[in-house]
């Protein structure tokens, strides 16, 4: 197996950025595998549209998910559509065709990751997530292996792109909500409904995959508390600045002598904060472990490039996988056990 084959589901902001990243880095990638990948068969929804980069004539654009799925020379599908039920259509259906499959989705892991992991494992494939959490930032891969043997205290940062690129904007620049917010779409920084980014939602998907990751358990989404920047105001703005102050979205977990508590808000940061300082497209999470101390992970967490490192990453980690024969791929991390939560236990007796 010398050439490792991809199913691409999705060719837009993050689809195109890995593809990009395949062709500008061929010669590092094969170097480091020793294996050359390529993408085979890429699903869209309109087969008529313009590409923002072109791929060779061998490969074959679909819109019938079958044609991945069904291909016996495609080892791993990579979903970067978004949504659910067709995201989720897919994944289940390349886990049973016995495919790996590489996911940016985080809305879709906040909402059925349990179920998806579960399935994964029945069909011992991998199901690899890098791109889900902050971009280009290896969040996941940090809390998974890096940070296993800590207990995380706390996790504390900016995890949305676009909602920080226009509360910069409005910030630096004096921009209009609206206008920072289309800039932001033209970029490709933001979800395919904005709402997510700018009322909270994608922060909150983040932080729910996060949590698994660093507890082990299940925080259901509906339990954390989300607040977005949408009524965030040019005065208030001013009035931070003018107190020494900047307004980011935040979102925060802590863990209190095992309970956690989770949430998502706009919150005034002092400007003597690194936080304070993330400008554009940047995320910045700040992990606290019980042995390892503070550490802060900074880069840009949403865009083409950035995300599709994350992407690309993944699957070179499943390709060492698949190379070393490991017949039941590393799915452990994505936790489910029950969870105590602090915000909601009843008052003691
Ligand atoms: P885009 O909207 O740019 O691209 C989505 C792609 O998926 C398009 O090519 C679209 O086809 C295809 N698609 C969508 N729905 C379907 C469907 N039902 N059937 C077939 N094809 C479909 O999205 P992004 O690239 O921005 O995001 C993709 C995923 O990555 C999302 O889960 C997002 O949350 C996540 N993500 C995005 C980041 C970013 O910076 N943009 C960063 C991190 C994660 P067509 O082109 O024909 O419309
Ligand atoms: N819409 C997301 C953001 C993409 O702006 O952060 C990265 O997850």
């Amino acid at each position: 197996m010398d050439v490792i084959k991809l199913g691409l589901g999705g060719f837009g902001t993050v689809g195109s950025g890995l593809a990009k990243i395949l062709d500008m880095n061929a010669e590092r990638i094969e170097k480091r595998l020793g294996k050359r990948i390529e993408i085979k068969a890429v699903l869209v929804r309109d087969l008529k549209k313009k590409r923002a980069f072109e791929l060779g004539s061998d490969v074959t654009f679909t819109d019938d998910m079958n044609v991945l799925v069904n291909d016996p020379d495609i080892d791993i599908v990579v979903e970067l559509m978004g949504g659910l039920e067709t995201a989720k259509e897919l994944m289940i259906k390349a886990f049973a065709a016995g495919k790996h499959v590489v996911t940016a989705n985080k809305h879709l892991l906040a909402e059925h990751g349990l179920e998806l992991f579960d399935v994964a494992a029945e069909n011992s494939v991998g199901l690899m997530f890098e791109a889900s959490c902050a971009g280009g930032i290896p969040i996941v891969q940090t809390l998974k292996e890096n940070l296993a043997g800590d207990e995380i205290i706390k996790i504390l940062g900016i995890m949305n792109g676009t909602a920080n690129y226009i509360l910069s904007e409005m910030t630096t620049k004096g921009m209009d909500f609206q206008a920072a917010l289309a800039d932001a779409q033209d970029l490709g920084y933001a979800e395919a409904d904005p709402t997510f980014d700018i009322e909270g939602f994608d922060t909150a998907h983040k932080l729910c995959i996060l949590i698994r990751m660093a507890y082990g358990v299940d925080y259901p989404l509906s339990e954390i508390p989300i607040q977005g920047i949408t009524s965030v105001t040019p005065m208030d703005i001013e009035f931070a600045r003018e107190f020494g102050y900047r307004v980011k979205l935040l979102a925060h977990v802590m863990n209190t002598d095992g309970k956690l508590e989770a949430g998502v808000h706009p919150a005034l940061v002092p400007y003597t904060y690194l936080l304070a300082r993330v400008g554009g497209n940047y995320n910045a999470v700040r992990l606290e472990g019980n042995a390892v101390g503070p550490i802060m992970l900074h880069g840009q967490g949403a865009g083409d490039l950035p995300t599709g490192s994350a992407v690309i990453a993944d699957i070179m980690s499943l390709v060492r996988k698949m190379t070393d024969n490991c017949d039941k791929p590393d799915n452990t991390g994505f936790g489910n056990q029950p969870l105590e939560l602090a915000s909601i236990l009843p008052p003691e007796e």
